[in-house]
């Protein structure tokens, strides 16, 4: 590890316009490409180009699986960032969980859950945001800015109260009181817009180009998928340990140098920029070598916001705007802001996406809790609803080995657990009142 901070990563080679094709050297542009440089769902969006020789002859599965940093900077031969400027809250490293119950109830035995939703930020947005911090305190801004429908911002908060970084956040005033609950609280200035996700999201390109703010929109900062793809090399590491220990072991061990990638996986999609992250860790591990196949990844979209479902299935590059009005507000998007790469990790790893009703997607969220432990808010749920819908139209075999990431926590949004959970029985404090409670619940089990 070099001691300049704030020369170019080692094994960072370029950035390459997927649009266009043009490479740039790093650090000679650092958000979209000149070939479409405006807001909108058809940007000159990014890929940042490692030097993968050099990464494999310098570290290994083991050397990484035996790095006393659990986060996600033990994986820093695949980060744009230097080590030394992620910031002191440490980032992903979260379970793999073996859903046997979960995956009986469904047929399927070997189903996994990565819980995203228990990274410090409580959802898998906090894995871009401290790259978002390390590349602002590389760059030496005095601010860093986004747009979010509100888990990348709480992330971004999080991540800069840790490095003293200053941060204004752009959320649709809509957003969950709790994730603009945990922006106040760690400290950032919020402007809640009054509009929709896309219209803060226009709003914060347009500041961040007056003010010489740090950006961090997802879709629009390349370095955002470089920090999402961290979850594909936990997905990997994780369920090899758990093939070494005998699958089916009740809890993977976290880390193992044999890495095995899954058949499927599910995740839930709004701008595309998690999906687009996940397939990039899987393309890496593949150039590495490291892996031997892509496993077929499954975009979930609500059917109230199903604009890269739609591109999908019509054959089209860009997706057309939708008017998105889901109840899944993490993923409500008119516009998505990283479709190419979306688009690309369907179409080039044999996946689909999968559309299910706002209704399913709440309802997920029971199973998932009650057979599978895991609480999630509703686009974490929705991931979850997608694999039941994809295993209704044939897409997976009940062999097959599927990991559903589960990208958010449900403390986000507790209206909507408490709207499917139902309340609490309020008693007064006797026996007598337990038994009585006791007495109505079992009845009303029965007559459900
Ligand atoms: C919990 C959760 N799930 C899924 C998504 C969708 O991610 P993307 O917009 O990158 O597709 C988000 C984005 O905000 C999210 O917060
Ligand atoms: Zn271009």
């Amino acid at each position: 590890m070099t001691s300049d901070t704030h020369a170019p990563p080692p094994y960072v080679t370029g950035l390459r316009c997927l649009r266009c094709g043009t490479e740039y050297a790093p650090d000679a542009i650092e958000y979209v490409c000149g070939c479409r440089p405006n807001v909108g769902s058809d940007l000159g969006t990014l890929d940042v180009q490692y030097d993968y020789p050099a990464i494999a002859a310098a570290t290994s599965p083991a050397q990484i699986a035996a790095d006393p940093d659990a986060s996600i900077g033990r994986w820093s031969a695949l980060l744009p960032v230097h080590w030394a400027n992620l910031p002191p809250l440490p980032v992903g490293n979260t379970p793999l969980l073996y859903a046997k119950r979960l995956g009986s109830s469904i047929g399927l035995p070997n189903l996994f859950l990565k819980d995203d939703g228990r990274n410090p930020s409580a959802s898998l947005k906090d894995r871009a945001s401290a790259i978002a911090v390390a590349r602002a305190q590389e760059k030496s801004a005095a601010i860093v800015a986004t747009a979010s429908t509100g888990n990348a911002a709480a992330a971004l908060a999080g991540q800069a109260a840790a490095a003293g970084q200053a941060s204004v956040i752009f959320v649709p005033k809509t957003a969950p009181q709790a994730k603009i609950a945990q922006l106040l609280v760690y400290g950032s200035r919020v402007l809640a817009v009054d509009g929709s996700y896309d219209d803060a999201f226009d709003l914060c390109v347009a500041a961040c180009q007056e003010f010489g703010w740090y950006n961090r929109n997802t879709g629009y900062n390349p370095y955002m998928t470089e920090g999402k793809k961290t979850v594909s090399f936990e997905i990997v590491e994780q369920l090899g340990a758990a093939k070494v220990s005998a699958i089916h072991a009740p809890q993977p061990a976290t880390r193992n140098s044999q890495l095995a990638p899954p058949d499927a996986v599910f995740v839930s999609v709004g701008d595309g920029c998690i999906i687009g992250g996940v397939h990039k860790g899987f393309k890496d591990l593949l150039a590495l070598g490291w892996i031997e196949r892509m496993p077929r990844i499954y975009g979930v979209q609500s059917a109230d916001s199903p604009a890269l479902h739609n591109a999908w299935r019509d054959g089209r590059e860009i997706p057309r705007p939708v008017a998105a009005t889901t109840r899944a507000d993490s993923i409500s998007v008119n516009a998505p802001r990283d479709p190419v790469k979306a688009l690309n990790a369907v179409r080039q790893s044999g996946g689909a996406f999968v559309l299910v009703e706002d209704s399913a997607i709440l309802a997920a969220m029971l199973p998932l809790a009650r057979l599978g432990a895991v609480f999630a808010e509703p686009a974490g749920a929705a991931a979850f609803a997608g694999l039941q819908a994809a295993l209704a139209a044939g897409l997976i075999k009940t062999d097959e080995t599927v990991v559903v990431i589960n990208t958010g926590s449900g403390l986000k949004d507790v209206p909507a657990a408490m709207q499917m959970a139902g309340e609490p029985i309020t008693i007064a404090p006797t026996l007598a009142a337990v038994q009585s409670a006791l007495n109505s619940s079992t009845k009303s089990t029965q007559t459900d």
